[in-house]
């Protein structure tokens, strides 16, 4: 039995996220549609969650569990298929899409990347490109344009430092380089378009006389916690934590192109620094087992208290800080719950400290696609069965329904 009862205050946001690659199905015109038909994968993406037709029911349920609030992305590749070629097509699905939240009372956090690009860009180099920024512009001012009237809240990319990480360091997603270089290129090249963008959102929104929108990233902020105390350690988590997450909000900062703090948070590393080479220096870990800690599905430390760290981290930038993605995979359900609960405390003893944070969105609504893990992991706070598409509402959802509704976690 708990025995705590925490409000969050009355305009808070509260919701969950999804991204369309990973629940829309047959996106046959990205880069990822191509690794992962080309690769050895443990599963293309096919039919993911067939949201791309279900979207309206699933919206149904999004109100029916009383979310406020709802974050999805725009598949670039479908939008524009082939260089400079828009189809309006697309572009009205996605506004209907936007449509049928607003309809049920659902603010919309649209992502304008997350992770996925279209084929003939990738074909051109992707973000190695010297266009890059320019290709990328040009698709933002299509969607801003026909979606401004709807939208407040935009995230111009999600995550950059880990899609640079996993594309061009770690060579596990595509185009699979491995550059320590080359990563800190395209993050740089991310930080760049993120600023073009930003800048042509609120010129959207000025010309056309609507108030301002709320424009960010989704950062991800990942704990680095030293393994003893050791000088090594001490630099290293203090290397990792600049680099990973402080450097790209820092530079954002800077050039006042950030409206709100979005924070995408799931895991800790241990630090763990065996050597003073460089690749030592910024990737030893102590690989924790389950009996130090509770893990996620895919082996990812359990670590709420790092939320807490962070928010209160952040807490000095004055920016309101926007948590957009939060969850676990797992396939016990009360695990979820405990997850999720154990977050919010966190969250909530942030803002008590001061941290202003304005809204939580849970990763995900759905079950989904998992990038290079494929089907497997369970982040949903709704179960898909793949053969028949049908969802089925987890308690776990039904619980943090009643928080979305009431404003109180017990
Ligand atoms: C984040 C991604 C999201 C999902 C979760 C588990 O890094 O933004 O698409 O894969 O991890």
């Amino acid at each position: 039995m708990n025995n705590f009862e925490i409000t969050f205050p009355k305009r808070f946001l509260w919701g969950a996220g999804t991204s369309a690659y990973q629940v829309e199905g047959n996106n046959a015109n990205s880069d990822w549609w191509d690794w992962e038909t080309t690769t050895k994968r443990p599963e293309p993406s096919g039919l993911a969650c067939r949201h791309y037709e279900l979207y309206d029911s699933d919206f149904d349920l999004i109100q029916s569990l009383h979310h406020n609030c709802h974050r999805l992305s725009i598949e670039w590749s479908r939008v524009e298929p082939e260089e400079g070629y828009f189809s309006d097509h697309e572009i009205r699905h996605y506004e209907d899409v936007i449509k049928a939240l607003k309809r049920r009372g659902i603010e919309p956090v649209v992502t304008l990347h997350h992770f996925t690009n279209p084929l003939w860009f990738a074909r051109l180099g992707g973000w190695e490109n010297k266009d890059a920024r320019k290709y990328y512009s040009r698709y933002v001012e299509q969607i801003v344009d026909v979606l401004s009237p709807h939208v407040r809240f935009w995230v111009t990319i999600n995550e950059p430092m880990v899609y640079a990480y996993y594309s061009y360091l770690a060579g596990l997603w595509p185009p699979q380089k491995k550059s320590f270089g080359l990563a800190m290129k395209v993050a740089d090249t991310l930080a760049l378009a993120h600023i073009d963008a930003y800048g042509r959102i609120h010129a959207i929104y000025k010309r056309k006389n609507f108030p301002a929108p709320l424009v960010s990233i989704a950062q991800n902020i990942r704990s680095f916690v030293r393994k003893n105390a050791s000088f090594k350690n001490q630099a290293g988590a203090f290397a990792r934590d600049y680099l990973f997450n402080q450097r790209l909000i820092k530079n954002l900062l800077h050039t006042k192109s950030l409206d709100f703090l979005g924070v995408n948070y799931y895991t800790r590393d241990v630090v763990d620094v065996r050597s003073w080479s460089p690749a030592s220096f910024l990737s030893d870990v102590h690989k924790t087992d389950p009996a130090e800690i509770k893990k996620n599905s895919l082996g990812w430390d359990v670590y709420p208290e790092g939320l807490l760290d962070n928010l209160l981290h952040l807490k000095k930038y004055q920016l309101p800080i926007f948590i957009l993605e939060n969850g676990i995979c797992t396939h016990d359900d009360n695990e979820r719950w405990e997850f999720i609960q154990a977050h919010l405390k966190c969250v909530h003893d942030a803002m008590k400290k001061g941290a202003p944070v304005m809204g939580y969105l849970y990763w995900s609504l759905l079950d989904n696609y998992e990038w290079a893990d494929g089907y497997a992991p369970r982040f949903g706070l709704v179960d898909v069965d793949y053969t028949t598409f049908k969802r089925t509402v987890r308690d776990s959802a039904k619980k943090y329904a009643q928080v979305c509704k009431s404003g109180i976690l017990k």
